[in-house]
């Protein structure tokens, strides 16, 4: 029989905000874990944050990763975007342009040391879980297949596996109708219909090549609304069609509502649900992502994956079948960077054995109850995983167990701040600064700070 290896090695798959988290973690507590080996398709660090103009392809065939696009501000304050143990710098604003963010990360790899660790131009094909025998009794080993840009193959074992990839793939679907097959059928003809050009958020870059044209959004969410901004002042004309019958705020100055739209008409025009008709040149679905886990068998891990929502998951995090593959952030409408931390803190609690998890049975129950409990109060399927509001408790829950120190509560009370601002002013709410006071309280600042970061 194998001995007990004495050090944890783990597979860290993505090298965004969440992949380099965890690598750093894993590099401080060197008498439980091996160095990390970070794979990262790509040629770089920063995930989402690496601004990619092209779109499409890289030159090796993979789909581009990044949705980020060129003038992009952060919809949340850096006060809660970073992670606890290094604050952006005082002298910018709260809300920042995209590099500001991506430069943090870069700095924060130099402060830990993780680039070393980071397996540039590497993207993981394939993760088999390996059952085995040891003294203990059985076990579970990962391996991890992977294949660089110049096409060597690679297999390494793992005793376990951080899936920090993002986890999406861009949802071309009207997301207002319920996912379906005949919905997919209804898109396909969207797309052969419909006269003019159709497009995803996550292929957007800048306004400009769409000057006095004719845009239906679909979608009003972050990238719906910010998207509308952008192109409303290059003289778009948008038709903004929200997932929900009213939107809950007034949309900005320049920027017509309409309903959701149900289909297309003989001469490519697009129908809204009022009975409305239009003639639009592009349609630009802001419909969000689906999930994607193109190197994984999920049901051999024993996981139902749908268009929007994956279980059980326990804690939002681990297979109850296979507590050593653990995947992160697949809850929305979080605090990414908060929610990593915790995240990171509990799955390395789970691997140093100082959480000592259900049975497989009670895992799995407790993450039906769970959801049981939201739908009996009215969730949707594709909403069970909206954290919001309950992101909070969902972070003490994890201190509690894993026992380490909790979000402090004004990262809540700045979050809450923050959506009021956002929805009474969708435009104008990043100039507003904000600074942490302690533990509690943060406070407005009345004067802009000394250094902007791009006008
Ligand atoms: C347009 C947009 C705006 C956003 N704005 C904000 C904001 O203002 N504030 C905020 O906090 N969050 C925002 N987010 C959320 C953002 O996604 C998170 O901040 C964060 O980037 C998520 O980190 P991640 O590490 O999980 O994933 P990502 O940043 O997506 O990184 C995943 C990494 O995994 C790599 N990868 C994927 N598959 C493989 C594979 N098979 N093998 C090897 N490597 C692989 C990718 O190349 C990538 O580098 C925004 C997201 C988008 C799309
Ligand atoms: C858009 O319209 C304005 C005003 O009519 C015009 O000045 C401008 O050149 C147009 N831009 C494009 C890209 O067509």
């Amino acid at each position: 029989l194998p001995a007990r290896r004495s050090r944890t090695r783990v597979a860290v798959i993505g090298g965004g905000p969440a992949g380099l988290w965890a690598a750093r973690h894993i590099l401080s507590r060197p008498e439980a874990f091996d160095p990390p080996v970070v794979y990262e398709m790509t040629d770089h660090l920063g995930g989402t944050w690496f601004y990619e103009e092209r779109v499409g392809t890289y030159d090796n065939g993979y789909p581009i990763h990044s949705s980020m696009y060129r003038d992009l501000r952060t919809n949340l304050p850096k006060e809660i975007m970073m992670f606890p143990d290094f604050p952006f710098d005082d002298r910018l604003n709260s809300f920042l342009h995209h590099t500001s963010v991506q430069q943090y990360l870069e700095k924060y790899c130099e402060k830990h040391d993780i680039a070393r660790h980071i397996k540039f131009s590497t993207v993981v094909e394939k993760v088999k879980p390996v059952s085995m025998e040891t003294e203990t009794g059985g076990a579970v080993t990962w391996e991890v297949i992977s294949r660089s840009t110049r096409g060597d193959q690679n297999t390494q074992t793992f005793d376990s596996v951080f899936v920090c990839n993002g986890l999406i793939t861009p949802l071309h679907l009207p997301f207002y109708l319920s996912v379906s097959h005949l919905l997919a059928f209804i898109c396909a003809f969207i797309h052969c219909c419909f006269a003019g050009k159709v497009l995803h958020s996550h292929s957007y870059r800048y306004p400009e090549p769409f000057a006095n044209k004719s845009v239906v959004v679909l979608g009003a969410r972050a990238s719906g609304v910010d998207i509308s901004i952008e192109l409303a002042q290059v003289n778009a004309q948008v038709i903004l069609s929200p997932n929900t019958p009213t939107m809950s705020l007034p949309p900005p100055l320049g920027i017509r509502q309409a309903s959701a739209v149900v289909g297309v008409l003989e001469d490519g025009s697009l129908q809204f649900q009022d009975g409305s008709v239009t003639q639009a040149d592009i349609l630009l679905f802001c419909t969000g992502y689906n999930f994607n886990f193109p190197f994984l068998c999920p049901s051999e891990l024993g996981l139902d994956v749908q268009d929007l929502f994956v279980t059980p998951l326990y804690k939002y995090l681990l297979p109850p079948g296979f507590p050593s593959i653990f995947f992160f952030g697949i809850c929305k409408i979080i605090c990414p960077f908060i929610h990593f931390d915790c995240q990171v803190k509990f799955a390395l609690a789970v691997l140093e054995g100082s959480v000592k998890l259900p049975t497989q049975e009670e895992m799995e129950k407790e993450v039906q109850r769970e959801m049981q409990r939201k739908q009996d109060i009215g969730v949707q399927v594709k909403h069970l995983l909206n954290l919001d509001k309950d992101q909070w408790d969902y972070y003490l829950d994890l201190a509690r167990v894993g026992r380490f120190t909790p979000p402090q509560p004004v990262f809540e009370s700045l979050y809450e701040e923050v959506r009021r601002q956002r929805q009474k002013d969708p435009q104008k709410y990043r100039q507003i600064n904000y600074r942490l006071i302690d533990a509690t309280q943060w406070e407005l600042l009345e004067a802009p700070p000394e250094q902007t970061d791009r006008v």
